[in-house]
């Protein structure tokens, strides 16, 4: 089997992170030694193409004719720059990991996310989107609120001061996000319950939760609001000190964890997903798991003092980060072919070895 790579490699030397970062365009994209840890992943069934997204994907992909395309490709321009990897792998027909471009541009734009689920009944927090300072003085929602980027990830744009308790602080942070994205801002109440990320493999009915991770923002500088944002994930949580503030699986009462993971299947089916995502939760006041967001192309960086969630939900599930990686080829290979993918090595590579050629 010959298997293409399509990945976004982040410029080197990455920038600086910095807790108000001009520098987070590439937060989203992979560094080199994620994509070398995938590649590695995949090489047990067959050969490995890598295919850098950049414009010349299109003639890459055609001359190469994988069999099937991993992509992990978060792409650079626009709302529908998740989705653009997929169309032109639909394109020439050729088939790749993971969801389709519907679900990937709807789940970028959330408040297009948002729309889907409270259509289909998955609870998701009242909001708004606001495309001027103007529509401040329009909030249709009652204080505290939380303000982000309406199509962005990787906590671009997310800060503590994103929680918003009145009018002034509102329009500030409307407008600096307005101005450094040039995208709308959502607006939605605020969740002060206890917040969960679960990870989903699998298709259609099969489709299964790993452990549900649940976040201890205790961990956080003392006076940090509990915000999962840019600075936890990339300021104040680094390998050689990460933040104690993932909890795997999460130590709470069974019948709100059973909620949760049903929560989560139910945006994961109403979104459309395919083979693997990660959906983001929070409580709110009533006690309902409410969900944030869903992330269809979710971060797998290798080393566990990263705090990467998905590679850390399976491993608590006892994948080792090769398995995760060829579980996610299995389940695309199976739902497109409905075989098994074929593999190079029919013996764990660490005994090959000992095998007569
Ligand atoms: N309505 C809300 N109420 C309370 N906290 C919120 C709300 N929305 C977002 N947050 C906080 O902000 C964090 C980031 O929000 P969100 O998951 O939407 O952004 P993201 O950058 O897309 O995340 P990811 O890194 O998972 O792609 C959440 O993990 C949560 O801590
Ligand atoms: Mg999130």
């Amino acid at each position: 089997m010959r298997i293409g790579l399509a990945y976004n490699e982040k410029p080197d030397p990455a920038p600086d992170a910095d807790s108000d970062s001009s520098s987070d365009a590439f937060a989203e994209w992979d560094d080199p030694s994620t994509i070398a840890a995938v590649a590695q992943a995949l090489s047990r069934f067959g050969s490995v193409i890598r295919l850098k997204a950049d414009q010349s994907l299109p003639q890459k992909l055609v001359r190469a004719r994988p069999d099937l395309v991993f992509n992990m490709a978060e792409g650079l321009h626009g709302q529908s720059r998740e989705a653009l990897v997929p169309a032109i792998c639909e394109y020439v027909n050729i088939p790749y990991t993971g969801s389709d471009p519907l679900t990937l541009a709807l789940s970028l734009h959330k408040g297009r996310t948002k729309e889907t689920l409270a259509y289909r009944g998955v609870p998701t927090a009242p909001f708004t989107c606001m495309e001027t300072i103007a529509d401040v003085a329009r909030l249709p929602l009652p204080y505290p609120v939380f303000v982000k980027p309406v199509a962005e990830g990787s906590g671009k744009g997310v800060f503590g001061t994103n929680l918003c308790a009145d009018t002034a602080a509102l329009r500030e942070r409307v407008a600096f996000l307005l101005g450094r994205y040039a995208e709308p801002v959502l607006v939605e109440t605020y969740l002060p319950g206890p917040e969960f990320t679960v990870a989903i493999l699998g298709n259609g009915p099969e489709a299964y939760c790993l452990p549900v991770i649940g976040f201890d923002f205790s961990s956080l500088p003392h006076g940090a609001p509990p915000v999962y944002g840019y600075e936890a994930k990339w300021v104040w949580d680094r390998p050689e000190a990460p933040l104690a503030i993932f909890q795997c699986p999460a130590q709470i009462p069974a019948d709100l964890y059973r909620e949760i993971e049903r929560t989560a299947l139910d945006a994961y089916h109403a979104l459309g997903c395919r083979d693997w995502c990660r959906v983001d939760l929070r409580v709110d006041r009533f006690g309902v798991p409410n969900v944030l967001e869903l992330n269809p192309l979710p971060g797998v960086i290798p080393d566990p003092a990263m705090n990467s969630c998905f590679p850390k939900a399976a491993r608590a599930a006892g994948f080792a980060y090769d398995e995760l990686i060829q579980e996610v080829v299995r389940l695309a290979w199976r739902r497109i072919t409905g075989r098994e993918p074929g593999a190079r090595h029919a013996v764990p590579p660490a005994r090959a070895a000992a095998v007569p050629a």
